[in-house]
């Protein structure tokens, strides 16, 4: 085995050590209202993570992100983008269902945060998609809204960032006249793939 392969094979192991940590975690209040702990899915071998607020009711019922409505526009405006969602990782900043569908609280964000600190530095993606102000303001560490930042590229950690609107946003904002939020959406899943594209171009280099 070559020393490579030992720190796959060890990565693995902390995915999984993880993933059944954050399956049985009771650390915040959310554990008592929950169905399904959502830990998020998809490519694990990924330069493309996206981190949405938290479950909503199709996810906790199904334990999976983004597979409600929101979900489902998600993946539509990414395939028209030419982006594929199985080739990307997708989670939320807390993995359990915040009732009636409110934002997660600080403390509930604080505790659970961690977890998604871990993926991350686990996964190593060189893009991360933040959707709305939850995690942007989480991952950036500011009070700035959605509407200021998104379109923006940002780091954290050697990551770079990218805050676009939430799904749900786009589906009580219907518009797609030029500025909407879903024109400027448009935009960024463009300056996206674009990003993509430079990445699997670099690495064939
Ligand atoms: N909204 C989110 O923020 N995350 C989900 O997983 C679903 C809807
Ligand atoms: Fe644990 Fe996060 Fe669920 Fe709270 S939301 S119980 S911290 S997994």
């Amino acid at each position: 085995m070559t020393s490579d392969d030992m720190a796959v094979s060890e990565r693995a192991l902390a995915w999984n050590e993880l993933k059944a940590r954050v399956g049985a975690c009771q650390k915040c209040d959310l554990a008592h209202t929950r169905t399904n702990v959502v830990f998020g899915q998809g490519a694990v071998d990924t330069p493309l993570v996206f981190v949405g607020e938290g479950p909503g009711a199709d996810e906790d019922a199904e334990g999976l992100a983004f597979v409600g409505k929101a979900g489902q526009l998600l993946t539509q405006i990414l395939n028209a983008g030419g982006i594929s969602r199985g080739d990307a990782f997708i989670t939320n900043v807390v993995k359990c269902r915040p009732p009636n569908n409110r934002a997660p609280t600080p403390e509930e964000m604080m505790y659970c945060g961690d977890y998604l600190e871990a993926q991350l530095l686990l996964l190593s993606p060189k893009i991360l998609v933040c959707l709305g102000n939850t995690p942007t303001r989480w991952i950036l560490k500011t009070t700035e809204g959605i509407t200021a930042l998104r379109g923006r590229w940002f780091d954290w950690r050697g990551i770079a960032v990218l805050p676009m609107f939430h799904p749900s946003y786009l589906l009580r904002n219907d518009s797609r006249k030029k500025g909407s939020p879903k024109d400027q959406t448009w935009q960024d899943v463009q300056a996206l793939k674009e990003r993509l594209d430079q990445l699997r171009k670099e690495k064939r280099e």
